[in-house]
């Protein structure tokens, strides 16, 4: 055994596989007294408190948090770390927001001192919600690329990102060229994927601000490096959708646009899909592409309504994400409440134990860091959260006569906040502690 071993007692929760409808299945592991034990950063094993303490209590020392919860890190699919300080901007949807609040916001990223700044603050707030890994949108400067791997890095997280391209139909001072974004993303790409827990995200903000030529570069860069992600926003906003039909008149659909560029592949991660054309279904799953699931956002933006039980029919993997500054909460657990309400409105029904999937193991398997992290299989990372379900005052009088996991994990998601959050470790280390 080596020194660097520990152990958390907790009610321990995560997903073993993906719960679909089921409202309890053997796809969720619940350990009432649980206990993990890590070992060098990653998970060691698991299991009952009682079977576990016996064996390993005099070796090492075990953290109680007894009666919360333990659950693995959220993982956001698609949050744009620049918009923390515009978000929650007032009366516009889509086209005249990215105009009117989030290129001005944007543009202040040429400044390197600007982008650490955020990058720092946001990093720091993603923990405190509970958020151990995200794959996120910096800006098209070079710089906020640097500044988000920076502070990621210094935190030891797991992410995604890179360098926004956007050659058109944006403000000209936020514009790089098709040469010039292929050019960055390639030196990016070489500074810094596959750095300790980094990995690089080939980034075309949309089909509106790409020329052809932006994206089949972008598509060239895909098949050069292709264990990086592909990350862009498709079919969010109905406008949005027609705009790209005259800008593209030769496609038959928006996701072809993409897909003409070489930009459907495996490892491609398409946020919101609301817009789509039934036969786009079809094509995200045989190229093994994935969908981020904004409910927040979609709400917030009047963007529409996702369908989740369409997208599940066809086998495409689906996270959850905030898309904050789009979505109003850096927190997945108030954005799985979101999921929920948009769901009720398609007449489809969101288990506890599927909103705690689509946060975790199935935004990890959205990501194809499921082999790493998204539960406690023993030799993945130790990333994980400790939650309190009573910590909100609504909260508590709901949960006062309740023992049901699954009531106290959807409580959580309608009544919770970054206060359910108690702490937050990253590889078997705390990074964050609720001061309350
Ligand atoms: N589509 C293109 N850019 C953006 C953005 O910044 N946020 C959202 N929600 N959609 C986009
Ligand atoms: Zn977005």
């Amino acid at each position: 055994m080596s020194d660097d071993i520990r152990a958390f007692r907790a009610s321990i929760l995560h997903c073993l596989a993906d719960p679909g409808e089921a409202t309890a299945s053997d796809a969720v592991e619940y350990l009432e007294d649980g206990v993990l034990v890590v070992e060098g950063g990653r998970i060691a094993t698991l299991g009952p408190a009682a079977e576990i303490l016996p064996a390993v209590k005099n070796h090492m020392e075990v953290t109680d948090y007894r009666p919360r919860l333990l659950v693995p890190g959220f993982i956001d699919c698609h949050v744009h770390y620049p918009q923390i300080g515009m978000v929650a901007s007032w009366g516009e949807q889509l086209l005249e927001w990215l105009e009117r609040y989030t290129y001005p916001a944007e543009r202040r990223f040429a400044e390197r001192e600007v982008a650490e700044r955020v990058a720092e603050d946001f990093v720091d707030l993603m923990l405190a919600h509970g958020t151990t890994s995200a794959l996120i949108f910096p800006t098209v400067h070079p710089v906020s690329v640097d500044a988000i791997f920076g502070a990621a890095r210094a935190r030891r997280l797991r992410i995604s990102a890179g360098k926004v391209l956007m050659d058109r139909h944006c403000p000209a001072d936020l514009r790089d060229t098709a040469q010039s974004g292929y050019a960055e993303s390639r030196a990016l790409i070489e500074r810094w994927h596959g750095q300790d827990r980094l990995g690089y995200a080939i980034t075309p903000r949309f089909a509106i601000t790409s020329t052809a030529e932006q994206l089949a570069l972008a598509g060239r860069l895909a098949e050069e490096f292709p264990d990086v992600l592909v990350h862009t926003h498709l079919a969010e906003n109905r406008r949005e959708v027609e705009r790209v039909a005259e800008l593209f008149p030769e496609a038959t659909s928006y996701l072809d646009v993409y897909r003409s560029a070489g930009l459907l592949r495996e490892r491609a991660v398409f946020a919101h899909c609301l817009h789509l054309e039934e036969p786009d279904y079809g094509h995200l799953a045989s190229a093994g592409a994935a969908i981020a699931f904004c409910p927040g956002s979609n709400l917030f933006m009047g963007s529409g309504l996702f369908d989740l039980a369409r997208a599940r029919g066809h086998g495409i993997p689906v996270g959850l994400a905030t898309d904050v500054g789009a979505g109003t909460s850096l927190s997945l657990p108030v954005t799985a409440g979101e999921a929920y309400k948009v769901l009720e409105l398609r007449g489809q029904r969101l288990t506890p134990w599927q909103a705690l999937y689509l946060m975790t193991l199935g935004a990890a398997r959205a990501l194809g860091w499921d082999d790493v992290i998204g539960s406690f299989e023993p030799g993945k990372e130790a990333d994980f959260v400790i939650l309190d379900a009573t910590a909100t005052p609504l909260a508590r009088r709901r949960l006062a006569a309740t023992v049901l996991p699954a009531e106290s994990l959807f409580a959580l998601t309608m009544l919770g906040d970054d206060r359910s959050v108690v702490a937050t470790y990253v590889l078997g280390e705390r990074v964050w502690q609720n001061p309350r």
